[in-house]
């Protein structure tokens, strides 16, 4: 009688193209492997050495919005420039690479869920809201309020993995907006070191000390070869609800002006207003473009999106 030999299966059947949620069997996180991603089938290369540029696999353009200075709104823009570009209707992604304060979790409204895993290529694949996909390290740590306490190593590896190991295809992505942390140091050199922008955005608010900060981060830019696609000023005028009285609370609109655009030959891509509502429905997790983008301030960030889309070379497909 002829014995059948057990045949091995072809991996597409070994391993069944649906994915998996993160969190189900985790390796623990290490030196090498900061995100705990599973170290099966194909995981992203590192090697010795300085990491060296390698283009996100699916994704178009990439553009980088950053701040050496804390707090000026940064993830605010980052998150509705996002959402501008799926308005005017091109494939966007966001990536929040912020490890110790990530704020994209919230403003897209994605607290407390987990992204996937493919099981093909073992790349955690980011999770929608609005149109725009989005990846933070805020979806792999399961407790929002545990804070981050790696040292340097670890935290250039976990960025290494957020810019390696997402599926952000099948469809391309025609843009992708990094969302910075401040500063001017590791982890934005590291960025810069490993793929190739198109360019960074500079935010800045109106306070002196914020302008001398954004100052640092365009000559940073300019020593790593990135070029700086535009500032965009925020929290400007405010207006009051009341009398409709104009006040430039920070400080007057001339200083990014002069210091920025005019000395450092800078485009203005657009002035933010200082308005509650931009705070609160980002709180809420859902930003001035989702709420109101009709208003004022929704159509600032409109302008601003389709400004840098002229620079950068989108095309609608
Ligand atoms: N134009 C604005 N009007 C009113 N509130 C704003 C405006 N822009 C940002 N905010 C609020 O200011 C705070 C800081 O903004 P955000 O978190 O975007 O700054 P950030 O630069 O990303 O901070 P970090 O450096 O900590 O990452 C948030 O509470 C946000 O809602
Ligand atoms: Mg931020």
């Amino acid at each position: 009688m002829k014995t059948l030999k057990p045949t091995r299966l072809p991996p597409l059947l070994r391993h069944p193209p649906f994915s998996r949620p993160f969190h189900t069997t985790p390796p623990l996180p290490s030196h090498e492997n900061p995100l705990g991603l599973p170290t099966k089938g194909l995981p992203p290369k590192f090697s010795r050495g300085l990491p060296s540029k390698r283009p996100i696999p699916s994704v178009s353009h990439i553009i980088a919005v950053s701040s050496a200075k804390g707090g000026v709104g940064k993830s605010t823009i980052s998150a509705n420039l996002a959402l501008a570009f799926s308005r005017l209707g091109f494939t966007t992604g966001l990536l929040d690479t912020d490890l110790y304060g990530p704020s994209i979790p919230t403003l897209f409204n994605l607290t407390n869920l987990s992204p996937s895993l493919n099981p093909l290529t073992q790349q955690l694949i980011p999770l929608t809201n609005y149109g725009v996909k989005t990846m933070s390290i805020g979806y792999l740590s399961p407790e929002e309020d545990n804070p981050i306490i790696w040292r340097g190593p670890m935290l250039l590896k976990a960025i290494q993995q957020l810019l390696h190991a997402v599926q952000w295809g099948p469809e391309q992505l025609d843009v992708l907006v990094l969302d910075l942390p401040p500063g001017t140091g590791d982890i934005q050199l590291s960025i810069t070191q490993q793929v190739e922008l198109d360019g960074a955005v500079v935010v800045s608010t109106p306070h002196t000390l914020a302008i001398k900060d954004a100052v640092k981060g365009v000559n940073m830019f300019e020593k790593v070869g990135v070029p700086v696609l535009g500032i965009v000023q925020n929290m400007t005028t405010f207006c009051c609800p009341n009398c409709e009285t104009k006040t430039e609370v920070f400080g007057g609109l001339e200083g990014v002006r002069k210091k920025l655009c005019e000395e450092k030959g800078i485009e203005l891509l657009g002035d933010v207003p200082l308005h509650p509502n931009i705070g609160e429905d980002g709180s809420r997790g859902k930003p001035t473009v989702v709420t109101e983008p009709e208003s004022e301030r929704g159509k600032v960030f409109m302008g601003i999106a389709r400004r840098l889309g002229e620079k950068i070379g989108l095309v609608k497909g």
